[in-house]
Order: structure tokens, then sequence, then C-alpha cells
């Protein structure tokens, strides 16, 4: 969905929306390419900019300095083609055989690991008489996708066989880069290095080596390399707990909703679904246009805080699939209004990391949870 003006979510009755500020993403953008000056940087963009939405998000990282932008899927890459970016966009994972076509014909760089994927996808770059630009994918300890340490003999000469293909990089992924001088990085970051020496031993001319995530770029800089991969850090919030404020990042998403329908209820009543909630006095209830629907996470209920008038107040009883209810108090609160559910208002901020605390997960999540439902409000500079 593309992004949405505020007068157009008016006009459409959008009960609830995201606001990203492209100003803070480019910012952020910039503090990490700083953090890592003899990187590149890549965006990585994928699960629709973790929930802040494309194609602004891509363009504006390109903007604030990244060169190029990673996702997970093909659709993805063509979603972001499309609107008419250039740059070289990484797919991480390798795409049924049948989707070759695409990463060909859209000039993309492609991720490989296996051997009949990276074969359908030479065969089909020499018909189009191209090679594709690959990036060889190394296992070195998370066990998701990529050629494990001891095939890396047999990808070597496989790579040599396929004249379709430039293996133009090397990389791998981090299991716990998010837990400071936890020992299996340092194994990973090893394996890597040794790895790639005995590509490059084998006479393979690679250019590009990377495996820091937005945690490696952080706190690790012997893993910057020559490509920086920045997710989470770029969207301005924490890979986790320990990195809270270790650099000036500022948040880009923020989660507003409008009241929808507001009431004086009297003491002894009870709110929302298994009227979990009862009213200790006669209080103000508003209910909130925004639900699990719209990733606003069930298990917030009775949970959660939002802000209200600059001021915190806690979700009444059940999270539904549209609305939720919140007891104001005396608070003369009137529809039409509009309440934080992630963000900052009158000096309250509530955290996407605060959300995924209560609920038991991590704030990539809760981000990413937004869906397409929930129109984006672009703020700060436009993109070119
Ligand atoms: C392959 C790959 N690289 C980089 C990233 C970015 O990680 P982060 O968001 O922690 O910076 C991800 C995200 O999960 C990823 O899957």
């Amino acid at each position: 969905m593309a992004g949405l003006s505020r007068r157009e979510i008016d006009a459409r009755g959008h009960p609830v929306w995201a606001e990203v500020d492209l100003d803070a993403l480019r910012h952020n953008v910039r503090v990490l390419r700083d953090r890592a000056p003899g990187a590149e940087l890549m965006g990585v963009v994928k699960g629709y900019a973790y929930g802040h939405g494309n194609p602004e998000c891509a363009v504006a990282m390109l903007e604030a300095g990244a060169t190029r932008l990673g996702v997970a899927r093909v659709a993805e890459a063509l979603h972001l083609r499309d609107r008419g970016i250039a740059a070289p966009i990484h797919v991480f994972t390798e795409p049924p055989v049948g989707a070759v076509a695409a990463l060909v014909e859209r000039d993309l760089v492609a991720t490989v690991y296996t051997l009949d994927f990276a074969r359908a996808l030479s065969d089909a770059a020499e018909n189009a008489g191209r090679r594709v630009k690959v990036h060889l994918k190394l296992d070195t300890g998370m066990h998701r996708v990529g050629v494990l340490a001891s095939e890396v003999p047999d990808a070597v000469a496989a790579l040599r066989g396929l004249p379709g293909l430039e293996l133009e990089g090397l990389w791998s992924h981090l299991a716990v880069a998010d837990v400071p001088d936890h020992p299996f990085t340092r194994k990973q970051l090893d394996l890597f290095e040794d790895l790639c020496g005995q590509v490059q031993r084998a006479g393979l001319r690679v250019r590009y080596r990377h495996i820091a995530n937005s945690a490696a770029i952080l706190s690790l800089p012997e893993a910057h390399l020559d490509i920086v991969r920045a997710g989470v850090a770029a969207y301005g919030l924490w890979p986790g707990p320990s990195f809270v404020g270790c650099a000036p990042l500022r948040p880009v998403l923020s989660l507003r909703a409008r009241v929808i329908m507001a009431k004086d209820v009297p003491a002894g009543d009870r709110l929302s679904y298994g009227l979990t909630y009862e009213l200790r006095r006669d209080a103000r209830v508003i209910t909130v246009g925004a639900g699990y629907a719209d990733g606003y996470d069930r298990r917030l209920s009775g949970r959660a805080d939002v802000i209200v008038r600059g001021r915190r107040r806690r979700v009444s009883g059940t999270v539904c699939m549209d609305q939720f209810m919140v007891d104001v108090g005396d608070t003369d609160a009137q529809v039409g209004e509009t309440i934080t559910l992630i963000g900052e208002d009158g000096g309250e901020r509530v955290t996407a990391e605060e959300l995924a605390e209560l609920i038991g997960t991590i704030n990539y999540e809760v981000t990413a949870r937004i869906p397409s439902r929930v129109p984006r409000l672009f703020t700060g500079r436009a993109p070119a």
C-alpha cells in the first residue's frame, strides 16, 4: 500500500495509521554509516521495511547513503524495481528454481547455496546473454540457509563451472550478535574469515564479504568488512536490551489511532470480551479504533499503556480485532481525538521495545506485524 496524506487518512475514515518519519530514518542511516566508515551500507528493507513501508523507506535509505538494499523474497525486490529503484537489490534466500528468470531479467543480486538453484540461475542468465551477480551464503553456525564449511570446496568447484554467474560476494549471518561478548559470535567470525580465505586461495576473486547486522555495526567493528547490513537500528529500534541508548538513533515509527466512541460508564460495570475489567468508579471510557488486526497484539489486553492527552493510560480489558477500550477516569476525552499506541506525545513515550517485552517478543516483530490495512503516513522530506 502506498503512503497516504493526512487528508486522505481523514477522508477515508482510517481510525489507525502509522506515522513514519523519513528524516529520522535518514538520520539513523547516516549514524550507522559513520559507525562503519570503510564499508558500504545495505539498507535491509524486507518485510515491508520492518513494517515501516516501501518503497519510501528504501528510497530514503539510499538518499542517506545506503548503496544497496536487502530483501527476503523476489516479490519484494520486484516491488522496489517496479517503483523505479535502480540500486543493487539483494535477495537473501534462493527462490524456487521456477523464479530464476525474474532474478535475471530484473538484475537482482542473488543469494546462492544449492547446486540445483545455481545451475538453473546460470542457465537462465546464459540464455539471456547475461551474467548474474551472486553472493554465496556460508553457513557459519546459525544453520538457517547456506553452504556448510565442509561443502565449500564443492561449491567453489561448481561455481567455476557456471559461466552465467559472477561470484561477487561471500556472506554469512550472525546468530547472537545482540548478546555482547557471546563466544559464538567470535567462532562465527573466525570461521567466516577462514572460509573466505579458502575461496580466495582457490583462485576466485570476490569483491565483497559481509556478515554484520545492526548489532555488529554498533558493537563489532572487526565484523564490518566490505558491506554492513543495517535493519532494525536504521528504524531507530535497538537490536537488544544491552544496546539501548548506545547511539543517537531516533525512532522512526509512531502508531496513532482515533477515539471512535466516548461514554460515561457507571462504577461496577465491566468492559470488553470476557468482562475482565471492572470500573471501580464512574468513569469516561473511550473506544479506540485499533485492534489485533492492526498488529496491536491481543496479549496487550490490560497490560499496555497508550498515551491520551500526554498521559499514560492502561488498556482496559480485552483488545478486540478492531477496537479496544480505555478507562480515562475523569478526563473528558472526545470522539475524534488522536491517541498514541507507539511513539511520543506530550513528553510521554511508548516504545516498540516496551510492547515487545509485554508480549514476550522482540521489537522487530511489533513493527513488522503492522498490516497493510493500516495506512502509512510518511513525514519528513518526501523521497525524490
Ligand atoms: C540476512 C540478514 N541480514 C541482515 C539483517 C538485518 O538484521 P538487523 O535488523 O538485526 O540489523 C537481517 C534481518 O534479520 C537478515 O535476515
